[in-house]
């Protein structure tokens, strides 16, 4: 079959990876791509976003199914657009994507439909920002309402910290996304990453894992989309799993659909494991980015008839996957003054050696000019991933093969992993 995949991230690349090995597979074309996805993609310069130009390539190119990898895509109505034209598509629509969208929507999505999730306030002025602070206690926690690239988020200690984020993004920090904030009880807990795949009806725990969003070891510094993950994660225990999938996952795909937008993709439920049971974060609709490098590590099976089954309402007629009983860790390596101001056109060598057949590099943030040097072109540049047969096996791999890749622009974190094996 041909696959059309839309995207451009360390996501879209390990997506690619795992698509690429399946035996179903006769031309896979990627939009836009990345230099890296170039081994295993026909790449063709289309935006993300560019739904009539998207929806032309997928007619070039007679694809059988489109797979959508970020938000925004989701956000523009590809899927909706697919769906008119009869074009299978594993993403939901822009109906079902407001669960990521707005998150205002999916607080009123929660109280709608009974998922538990933090006390909040919808704020649609800094003024009523302000006030509404006196309604929480410290940490406090300030969101953009809209998509900001995992960047919306600020944790602040202090008050007139947690005032100037709300200065911030009313004051177009976040362009329309800051038009609306949401201020939000600080949860406490243990994070973790799960995620469902939907087929507009059915409905199919498909893996976890434990992301590490802060920029710095020892979770300091600002809030960034993600430093590096590991999977499985100690926190999602067999219960936590059965409370996630009783009262967060099912729960999410009845309402969504009653609400009138059936969801058919991957749902990544962001969950605080608390004293109480696990409580939403937020909801993403679609795979998590660097979390999904870490699961196609770790998926046995061949993805292609999962995201087919999701488009084409099959799921409950399709096993679950298997996974493998390794680990797998990813280490962001990440661009100079991220989150903030990304150095871009750092010289990177060594990204493309032969790590051997447990290590993948995937590309999150490249370019390659005409001189054929590998330079960083975003935020998150490189997703250096390794299974093995214990997480400490892992991760020492994903070590070894990021202190052999030269950037000397970049950093990354030294702890991923650090909840599971301690700080290093
Ligand atoms: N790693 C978090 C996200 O994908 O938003």
């Amino acid at each position: 079959m041909n696959i059309l995949l839309v995207g451009s991230g360390g996501r879209e690349h390990a997506l690619a990876w795992k698509i690429a090995a399946s035996p179903s597979v006769r031309r896979l074309v990627a939009a836009p791509g990345n230099p890296g996805m170039a081994a295993q993609c026909e790449l063709r310069n289309v935006a993300a976003t560019d739904v009539p130009g998207l929806l032309a390539l997928a007619k070039e190119v007679a694809a059988d199914l489109v797979v959508i990898g970020p938000e925004s895509a989701v956000a523009a109505g590809l899927a909706d657009a697919l769906e008119a034209e009869g074009v299978r598509c594993f993403g939901p629509t822009a109906g079902a994507g407001q669960l990521e969208s707005s998150k205002a929507f999916t607080k009123a999505f929660c109280d709608r439909h009974g998922l538990p999730t933090s006390a909040y306030a919808v704020c649609d002025s800094a003024e009523a920002a302000r006030a509404a602070l006196d309604g929480f206690r410290p940490p406090y926690v300030i969101k953009a309402d809209g998509l900001a690239a995992g960047k919306g988020v600020v944790i602040a200690q202090a008050r007139a910290e947690a005032e100037a984020a709300i200065d911030d993004a009313f004051g177009g920090r976040f362009g329309a996304a800051g038009a609306r904030v949401v201020l939000e009880e600080f949860l406490e807990g243990e994070i973790g990453s799960l995620f469902a795949l939907c087929d507009g009806r059915d409905s199919m725990i498909f893996g976890w894992a434990q992301d590490h969003k802060r920029a710095f070891d020892g979770e300091q510094g600002p809030n960034t989309g993600g430093m590096g993950t590991y999977s499985p994660a100690p926190v999602f225990t067999p219960e936590l799993v059965e409370q996630v999938r009783t009262r967060l996952v099912e729960p999410a795909f009845a309402g969504i659909a009653a609400d009138g937008f059936p969801y058919r993709g991957v749902l990544f439920v962001e969950l605080m494991a608390t004293k109480d049971g696990p409580k939403l974060v937020e909801f993403n609709v679609r795979f998590g980015d660097p979390e999904c490098q870490v699961l196609m590590l770790r998926l046995e099976s061949d993805i292609v008839p999962y995201l087919l089954a999701c488009a084409e309402g099959r799921l409950a007629e399709t096993p679950p996957p298997a996974w493998r009983d390794d680990s797998a860790v990813c280490v962001v390596m990440a661009a100079d003054g991220y989150p903030e101001a990304p150095k871009s056109g750092g010289e990177i060598r060594g990204a493309d050696a032969d790590f051997g057949p447990l290590t993948s590099v995937f590309h999150a943030g490249t370019k390659k000019g005409d001189d054929g040097v590998l330079r960083a072109a975003g935020g998150r540049v490189l997703n250096v991933c390794a299974r093995g047969p214990t997480l400490q096996a892992a991760r020492d791999v994903a070590y070894a093969a990021v202190d052999a890749i030269d950037f000397p622009d970049g950093f990354c974190r030294r702890d991923i992993g650090w909840r599971a094996l301690g700080p290093r």
